[in-house]
């Protein structure tokens, strides 16, 4: 038989961790300022290289999680290094446009065209230590880019990906409409009732069951 007072002491220390825990969170986030940027909706930080997802998920189609692979192995969705990059940019080291019109010039003068390097795609390049003709330059040695974090949920909360993609949910869902954004911003307010109202509301694929609102599923 359960003992019932033993199942009462246990959820009591449960509360009692919960609350001091979130009484904590709230005591020192106006001395420490735990909230981070979790709230900044709309946050749209300039980045050390002019990358458009609507250009790259949008005109060209290149699906999500080609670039965000460890979305569905990991607790984090990840930026992709620059060897994804290079697996295009290789050979696209400028516009379409402007390549073409470099090789009708060309044969038209009867020259080798010369290689094309547009600003952007030559600090892909510069980042990886390598001259335009993808050799590694001499004088330069690889440092990676450091792109601005657009989310940051506050250290008190736990995310996970993994649970979100396996139930279904598309980026979008979260994320906003990426495939149209020129530079990357925060869709959602990543508040704590835009978490809780979609777990309530939420029955993942093939269950009856709704995803969980109890206050250490997102909570340490
Ligand atoms: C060709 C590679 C590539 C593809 C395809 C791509 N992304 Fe990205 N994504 C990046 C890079 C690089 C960054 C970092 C620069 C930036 O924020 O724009 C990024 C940043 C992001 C961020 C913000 C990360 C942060 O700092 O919080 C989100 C969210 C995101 N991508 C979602 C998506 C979604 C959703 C799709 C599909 C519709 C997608 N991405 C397709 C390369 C890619
Ligand atoms: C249920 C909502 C939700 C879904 C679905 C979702 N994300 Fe996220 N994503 C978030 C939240 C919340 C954060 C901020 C996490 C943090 O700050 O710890 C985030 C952060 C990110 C980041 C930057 C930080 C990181 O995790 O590396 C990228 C990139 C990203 N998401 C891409 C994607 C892609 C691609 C997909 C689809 C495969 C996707 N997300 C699906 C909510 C979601
Ligand atoms: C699947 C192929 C592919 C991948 C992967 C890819 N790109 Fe691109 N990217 C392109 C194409 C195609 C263009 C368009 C060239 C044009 O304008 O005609 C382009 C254009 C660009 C441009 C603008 C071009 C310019 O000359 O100014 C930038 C910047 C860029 N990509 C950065 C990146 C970065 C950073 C990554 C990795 C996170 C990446 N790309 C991954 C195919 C790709
Ligand atoms: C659009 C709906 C949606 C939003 C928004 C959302 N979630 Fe979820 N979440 C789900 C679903 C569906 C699951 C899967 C539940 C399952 O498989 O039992 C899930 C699962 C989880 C899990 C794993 C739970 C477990 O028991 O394994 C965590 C942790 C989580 N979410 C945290 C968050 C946090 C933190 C936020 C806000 C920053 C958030 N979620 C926003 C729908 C959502
Ligand atoms: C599905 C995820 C999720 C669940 C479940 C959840 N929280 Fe939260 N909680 C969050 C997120 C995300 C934040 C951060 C919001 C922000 O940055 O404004 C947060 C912030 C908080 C804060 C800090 C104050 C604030 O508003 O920023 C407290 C206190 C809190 N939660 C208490 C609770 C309690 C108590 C429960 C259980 C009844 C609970 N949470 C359940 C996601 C969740």
């Amino acid at each position: 038989m359960k003992d019932p007072a033993s199942f009462s002491s246990r959820a009591l220390t449960v509360a009692l961790a919960a609350a001091l825990v979130l009484s904590l969170a709230l005591v020192a986030r106006p001395v420490l300022d735990l909230r981070g940027s979790g709230n900044d909706q709309g946050h749209s930080p300039e980045q050390p290289i002019a990358y458009s997802h609507r250009l790259h998920a949008g005109e060209l189609a290149i699906p999500c999680l080609y670039c965000h692979f460890a979305a569905e192995k990991s607790r984090s969705a990840g930026i992709p290094p620059l060897s994804v990059c290079m697996n295009c940019h290789a050979r696209v080291t400028a516009p379409f446009i402007d390549v073409r019109a470099e090789d009708a010039a060309a044969l038209k003068e009867k020259r080798k065209p010369r290689v094309l390097m547009s600003e952007e795609i030559r600090k892909i390049y510069d980042a990886l230590g390598l001259t335009s003709d993808g050799t590694p330059s001499p004088d330069r040695t690889p440092s990676p880019v450091r792109w601005n974090r657009v989310h940051n949920l506050p250290d008190f909360v736990y995310f996970d990906h993994r649970p979100h993609v396996a139930a279904g949910l598309i980026c979008q869902t979260c994320h906003g409409p990426v495939e149209t954004m020129e530079k990357m911003s925060q869709h959602s307010d990543l508040s704590m009732g835009w978490c809780v109202n979609c777990h309530r509301r939420t029955k993942p694929a093939g269950t009856v069951r709704r995803a969980s609102t109890d206050c250490a599923t997102c909570h340490y």
